[in-house]
């Protein structure tokens, strides 16, 4: 090995540099147990060369070549895979930047300019500048690697100094490749109530796309996230797997596209469609976030180590606490006054949680907001509803002791409303189409800075009177239809993005006011769940749906990207066919909060829920903050286990269901995992209904972490919708 080469690539090991190498520029992108290699060819553009397993040897480095991957023509020499490829060069499949530029050209050439690298709170963050040859275009291709984690975020900066705007076509976040002989995309489908249903298929040549066209949010349909199985369907705990994720609340793409030489490329990005954005000279088009991890041990640890990332580096508030609530939606709906309040505010102090949460319904004069038909946009209390407005809410809450929380949707508007009549500019809407309404409503145009201040004086008009206001959850109900805005004039093909940005300047400038307001993000149930509006929100709504044994399913679809401490989950009266045990052992999984009424639970009820609460606070250091395992899917059995451990491996908690068991069917042991195997772990069933003993035949018994992970507990019956959970303390 040359000296120079040795050099540059020991200080690529300690700091993921780049290394000029004689006449080889690499740039290599690590974390502990991967490696995402790039190199620039002599033709000076950027190729990738390697993402996979963590390269043991340096010296390896050089023997990865831009264009090892060869063409049908066999023109190993000329084509390679091209790091952040662009129409109209000789790759032919799908490029991830368009650009008209200003004469009408179509063809964009990215040359290596320069690189830089820097540490970021967590990892590195490496910058390679890009600049086509022939057009004053730049590109910068942005990866933060976060080596602990095992997580990498990557996007793109656009700009060009041309003398009249270019057309972006396609922008996407980044591009990644990868030769295996298999890959299996596992997708989340959507709905309202039907949130992250996973399905898996592989891809052959071609294309698969999943995509949303929603505008105001992400999903309904289908979730921002995906898994590619490498060489096999993803699997829990084995096998090499890809999890991605875009954070955008927009429209967005994932484009899956397998080559003539079964090569896969993986797009993610804004979704183009109705949006070919105009840039103007000098502006900078920053995509969004992609985020990544490749796990070698299947989606369980791809999963702990997308949670640890998140609350470190990402969700808002992630390392702080979370507050367990009661809210009035399910019990009240919209039928409530200050009396009726100020009774709940006093259950959710004898239930225990720390605050009491009010739902929609409270504002609104001209048009009250009596039901879903009229007033959102008018965020004034309801004078005859609620004489006292939020200050007598704020005393009645402090007098129960508890917090006060409040709901509010302030990006939409209903044209039953005092705002849409002074302001109906301020809409989405065409005005000479006939209007689609979704939930009778509309969607105020976030691109417009004065509707921005509308948005932001919503929150900072309640807190700034109201300063024991304690949280908010943040609606978004309607997806845009009859895209047109006045403000945007004949910028219209901008207005998806632009949109989505101003609702990051509103997010900004409440979050940079107000840090330590912890927020709820829900859209209509689980369509908003992004990690850039996780940025400025502590959590979210994970579905409508609190039928537990649905839960279990949209849960466990979730939990492969979140932890459970950014998902909201409430105990409700869905399927009063399951015991309210069952269903608070459910949401005790995420972040506890109830929304029942007192009066529908009999007394050893009310005191289970109590006690269910105290323990779920006691059980934070494992269940918001550790590590989790999904130990049994309800995907592949009539039963689901998960298990979470805290970081210290002291405390562990098992949370076990018989769903729907066949007569007699085998039943197996739960083999735990994440313990320490030396230590010995006191086995302990709590959340049981008063006066009920635990039929579990292990209770109360001591096991090594070893015997534990090895053979397990016997912990299935079959019995049908019944919960069993389990806390495990180190002795
Ligand atoms: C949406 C939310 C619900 C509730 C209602 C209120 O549907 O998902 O939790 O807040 O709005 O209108």
């Amino acid at each position: 090995m040359k000296p120079i080469l040795s050099a540059a690539l020991s200080a690529l090991m300690v700091f993921s540099a780049g290394a000029q190498t004689g006449d080889r520029k690499i740039i290599r992108i690590a974390t502990d147990n991967t490696d995402l290699v790039l190199e620039v060819g002599p033709n000076n553009r950027l190729y990738q060369t390697y993402l996979g397993p963590k390269l043991r040897h340096n010296e390896d480095l050089i023997n990865l070549t831009w264009n090892q991957h060869a063409g049908s023509d066999g023109s190993v020499s000329t084509r390679g895979w091209e790091a952040y490829s662009t129409s109209g060069n000789e790759d032919f499949f799908e490029p991830a930047l368009g650009i008209t530029h200003s004469d009408g050209n179509m063809t964009t050439y990215l040359y290596y300019e320069n690189s830089t690298q820097e540490e970021v709170p967590g990892g590195t963050h490496t910058k390679i500048n890009l600049r086509d040859d022939k057009y004053p275009v730049n590109v910068t291709l942005n990866y933060v690697a976060y080596p602990k984690e095992n997580v990498i975020k990557t996007w793109s900066e656009i700009s060009h100094r041309e003398k009249k705007p270019i057309s972006l076509s396609q922008y996407a976040s980044a591009m990644l490749y990868f030769n295996e002989p298999e890959y299996w995309l596992t997708e989340f489908s959507s709905d309202w109530a039907k949130e992250a249903q996973m399905s898996t298929q592989q891809l052959q040549f071609g294309k698969k796309v999943i995509d949303t066209k929603l505008g105001s949010r992400a999903a309904m349909h289908t979730h921002p996230f995906f898994e590619i199985g490498l060489n096999g369907p993803a699997k829990e705990n084995s096998g090499e797997v890809l999890m991605g994720t875009l954070g955008w609340t927009g429209n967005f793409r994932f484009t899956f596209e397998v080559d003539n030489v079964g090569n896969l490329r993986v797009i993610p990005g804004i979704n183009p469609y109705a949006s070919t954005y105009e840039l103007k000279a000098n502006e900078v088009f920053t995509t969004p976030e992609f985020i990544f991890t490749i796990s070698y041990d299947g989606t369980s640890q791809g999963s702990r180590n997308l949670h640890d990332w998140a609350r470190k580096y990402q969700l808002k508030d992630g390392e702080g606490q979370r507050l367990t609530l009661l809210n009035n939606w399910e019990n009240t709906a919209f039928d409530f006054d200050q009396d009726i309040l100020a009774k709940l505010m006093k259950e959710a102090k004898h239930l225990g949680v720390d605050m009491f949460l009010l739902d929609d319904g409270w504002f609104g004069n001209k048009y009250p907001r009596k039901d879903d038909h009229a007033g959102l946009g008018d965020w004034e209390v309801t004078h005859d509803k609620l004489p006292g407005g939020i200050p007598a809410l704020v005393d009645a809450a402090k007098e129960a002791d508890v917090k006060f929380g409040i709901w509010i949707e302030p990006e939409m508007v209903n044209p039953k409303s005092d705002l849409y009549e002074k302001h109906p500019d301020w809409v989405i809407e065409q005005p000479n189409r006939d209007t689609y309404y979704y939930r009778n409503q509309l969607v105020l145009d976030m691109s417009n800075p004065k509707v921005q201040d509308h948005v932001f004086n919503v929150v900072d008009n309640i807190l700034t009177e109201n300063p024991d206001v304690a949280y908010f959850k943040w609606d978004c109900n309607s997806p845009i239809t009859n895209i047109y805005s006045p403000y945007a004039k004949d910028k219209q093909s901008q207005l998806y993005v632009d949109h989505i940005r101003g609702i990051y300047n509103v997010l900004k400038r409440i979050k940079d006011k107000y840090p330590d307001v912890p927020m709820m993000l829900c859209s209509g149930g689980g369509a908003r769940c992004d990690y850039e509006a996780l940025k400025y929100f502590t959590e979210f709504w994970c579905s409508d749906n609190t039928d537990p044994i649905e839960r279990i399913y949209i849960q466990w679809g979730f939990s492969q990207f979140f932890p459970a401490k950014a998902m909201a989950a409430h105990v409700t009266s869905w399927n009063k066919n399951t015991s309210v045990k069952f269903r608070t052992d459910v949401a005790a999984m995420c972040k506890l909060g109830f929304d029942i009424g007192l009066q529908d639970l009999t007394a050893e009820e009310l005191e289970y829920c109590q006690q269910a609460v105290e323990n779920w606070k006691r059980l934070q250091p494992a269940v918001m903050d550790g590590d989790q395992y999904r130990l049994v899917s309800p995907y592949e059995t009539n039963h689901a286990a998960v298990e979470y451990v805290d970081k210290s491996k002291k405390m562990a908690v098992l949370f076990a269901y018989d769903l729907s068991p066949r007569f007699q069917e085998k039943l197996s042991p739960v083999k735990l995992r994440g313990l320490d195997p030396d230590k010995k772990y006191l086995v302990k069933e709590i959340n049981l209904m008063p006066g009920t003993e635990s039929t579990f035949t292990q209770n109360n018994k001591v096991f090594t972490g070893d015997y534990l992970m090895k053979v397990g507990l016997n912990i299935f019956s079959w019995n049908h919708n019944t919960s069993t959970v389990l806390e495990l303390t180190a002795q």
